[in-house]
C-alpha cells in the first residue's frame, strides 16, 4: 500500500499525493497518458527515487527503500522496456549474477530447469545457455520477468515491459501473469492500451499529470469510463474515423519488385513481394506481426540482405536502385525511417534530444551548427508536446511515449519524399497516437509524402491508409484502395 507519494523534479510535480493499494493475487493495471507519473511512480516502489513525502507500507509496515536492492529484498521486482542484461553472457549466467549481487543463493542446476521449463510453458523458447545476445527482445524480456521471479519477487512491475511485443506475444506474457497472481503474487501492469487493461486485469487504477484519478474493477468498467479516466475532457480528441486524404499522384515514389528475404533462421520471409507507394498516399500493410512484414521494412531500408529482387525509389525524376546499398543510401535520398525496437534502433538513449537530432548526417553534415540544433529540438518539443525538462536532457529521462515523440518528430523531419514506419504510434497513448497520425498524415496531403505503414493495429491501417495490402506468410495477400477495404475481409486474409 502506498499513501500521498509526492515527487518533484525540477519543473516539475511529477506524482501529487498519490495513494494506491494493491492486494495479494491480483493484476493490477496502471494506466496514464505518456508523461502522467507512471514510470516515477514505480521507480519510487523499487527504490530507484525516494520520494519527497509519502509512505510505502507491505503487509501493514512501513518501508523505506533506499535502492532496488532494499525493493527486491521486500520482494519487489521491476521490468521496464529496455532490458537490462549483460548481452555476452548467458541466460542462466545474467540470472546466477543477479542472485549473487543480491546475496541470495545460486543453484545453477535448478535456474536452468527453471527457464527451460517455464519458457516452454509459456511457448516462447529460451534455452538457458544461449548468449543473451542471440536472443530476440521478445525472450529478453522473459528472461528479465523470470529471473524477476527467481529472484523472489511477490510482485512484479511492468512498466512498459510488453508495449513493443507483438499480440500473440502479449498473450503468453499474460497467461504467465496470471499464473504467478493465482498463485499468490501481485502484478502491476504498465500500458496504454486500455483493451489490454480490460482483457488482462483484475482492476485498473489511473493516474493524470501526477495526480491519482481512481480505481475500477475492470470487470465493471468500459473503455470508455477509462478513457475518461485517463484523458478527461481530452477524451473527445480520440478518434478512429478515416482522417482526411487526397488521391495519391500518378509519380511512384517506392517500388519493391519480386523481393525475397531471409529471416533469422535461415528461411525466406520475404517471398517475392511487390509494393508501390506513390507521392501522396499512406500504403498501410496489415498483417500479424511475424509474417515477413519486419524484414520487408529493413530489407528496403539497407538493413537486412535481399537475395532477389529490386528496391526502387524515385528522387528528383531518377529512379535509383537502392538494393543492398546500405542504409545511408537509402536514407540520404530523403527517407525516412520509424524503426521496431525504436530504444534500441531509433534514438541513443544515453544522449540529448538535440545530439539525438545530430546524429542524423544529414542534419549535420559534418560540422554541427548547435544554435541551430536547439532551434529545431525546442520546434520539434512544442509541435508535438515532448514533455521535458529541456533539450537538452538526456533521452532516457523521458518517457517512453516521449521518446517516441522525438523519434517520430525526426524522421518527419528527414523525410523528404519516404516515410517507412513500423507501428509507429504503439508506444502512445490514445490522445497521442491520433495526434501523431493526423501530423504525419498532414505531410502526406501538403508535401504529397510518400508513407509506407506497416502496423498491427487496424484501426491505425484503416484511419490513415489511401491503399490497404495484407501481408501473411511473407507475402502479399491482398490490395485494396482504402473505399473497397472491407475490414473483415483484411482479418480474414491476416489470418487464412
Ligand atoms: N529523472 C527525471 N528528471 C526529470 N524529470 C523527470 C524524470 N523522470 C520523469 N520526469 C518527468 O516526470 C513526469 C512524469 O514522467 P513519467 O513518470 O516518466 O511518466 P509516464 O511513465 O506516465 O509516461 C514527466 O513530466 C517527466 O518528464
Ligand atoms: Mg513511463
Amino acid at each position: 500500500m502506498v499513501k500521498n507519494l509526492v515527487k518533484r523534479f525540477p519543473g516539475v510535480l511529477a506524482l501529487d499525493n498519490v495513494s494506491f493499494n494493491l492486494r495479494k493475487g491480483e493484476i493490477h493495471a496502471l494506466l496514464g497518458e505518456n508523461g502522467a507519473g507512471k514510470t516515477t511512480f514505480v521507480r519510487i516502489l523499487y527504490g530507484i527515487y525516494v520520494p519527497d513525502s509519502g509512505e510505502i507500507y507491505i503487509e501493514g509496515k512501513r518501508v523505506v527503500f533506499t535502492s532496488p536492492l532494499d525493493a527486491i529484498r521486500h520482494g519487489i521486482s521491476l521490468v521496464s522496456q529496455i532490458p537490462q542484461l549483460i548481452g555476452s553472457l548467458t541466460v542462466s549466467e545474467n540470472i546466477i549474477l543477479g542472485l549473487e549481487k543480491y546475496g541470495m543463493m545460486a543453484n545453477v542446476r535448478k535456474v536452468e530447469d527453471y527457464i527451460r521449463r517455464e519458457s516452454e510453458e509459456i511457448g516462447i523458447k529460451i534455452d538457458p545457455s544461449t548468449e543473451v545476445w542471440k536472443l530476440s527482445y521478445t525472450q529478453k524480456q522473459l528472461v528479465e520477468l523470470l529471473r524477476a521471479v527467481i529472484l523472489g519477487a511477490k510482485v512484479l512491475m511492468l512498466d512498459e515491459a510488453i508495449t513493443f511485443l507483438p499480440i500473440r506475444e502479449k498473450r503468453r506474457f499474460f497467461k504467465f501473469m496470471r499464473k504467478f497472481a493465482s498463485q499468490g503474487g501481485s502484478v502491476i501492469l504498465i500500458t496504454h492500451k486500455i483493451p489490454e487493461a480490460l482483457e488482462i486485469a483484475d482492476r485498473i487504477s489511473v493516474l493524470r499529470r501526477g495526480k491519482y484519478v481512481g480505481t475500477v474493477e475492470a470487470k465493471a468498467a468500459s473503455l470508455d469510463t477509462v478513457r475518461k479516466m485517463m484523458f478527461g475532457e481530452r477524451s473527445t480528441q480520440i478518434t478512429y474515423e478515416r482522417l482526411p486524404s487526397s488521391k495519391p499522384d500518378e509519380k511512384v515514389v517506392l517500388e519493391v519488385k519480386d523481393l525475397w528475404v531471409m529471416g533469422d533462421y535461415g528461411a525466406f520471409s520475404v517471398k517475392g513481394v511487390n509494393l508501390r507507394v506513390r507521392a501522396g498516399e499512406v500504403l498501410g500493410i496489415a498483417g500479424v506481426a511475424g509474417n515477413g512484414q519486419l524484414e520487408l521494412v529493413q530489407a528496403i531500408m539497407g538493413l537486412r540482405k535481399v537475395r532477389k529482387g529490386r528496391v526502387l525509389v524515385s528522387a528528383d525524376g531518377n529512379v535509383i536502385d537502392v538494393t543492398n546499398k546500405g542504409t545511408g543510401r537509402v536514407r540520404s535520398l530523403g527517407v525516412g525511417y520509424i524503426p521496431d525496437e525504436p530504444l534500441k534502433f531509433g534514438v541513443s538513449v544515453e544522449n540529448d534530444i538535440e545530439e539525438n537530432l545530430a546524429m542524423l548526417p544529414l542534419i549535420a553534415r559534418g560540422v554541427i551548427k548547435w544554435g541551430r540544433l536547439r532551434k529545431r529540438a525546442q520546434e520539434l518539443i512544442d509541435k508535438f508536446k515532448v514533455v521535458t525538462p529541456s533539450s537538452r536532457t538526456p533521452v532516457k529521462l523521458l518517457s517512453g511515449g516521449n521518446i517516441m515523440k522525438v523519434l517520430v518528430g525526426r524522421e518527419l523531419s528527414v523525410a523528404k519524399r519516404l516515410l517507412v514506419a513500423y507501428n509507429p504510434t504503439r508506444a502512445l497513448d490514445e490522445v497521442t497516437a491520433v495526434t501523431v497520425r493526423k501530423i504525419i498524415k498532414d505531410r502526406v496531403l501538403r508535401d504529397r509524402l510518400a508513407v509506407l505503414l506497416v502496423s498491427e493495429d487496424l484501426d491505425e491501417i484503416f484511419q490513415v491508409s489511401d491503399t490497404v495490402a495484407v501481408m501473411n506468410s511473407g507475402r502479399i495477400v491482398g490490395v485494396f484502395p482504402i473505399d473497397k477495404a472491407d475490414r473483415d475481409q483484411v482479418e480474414k486474409l491476416m489470418v487464412m
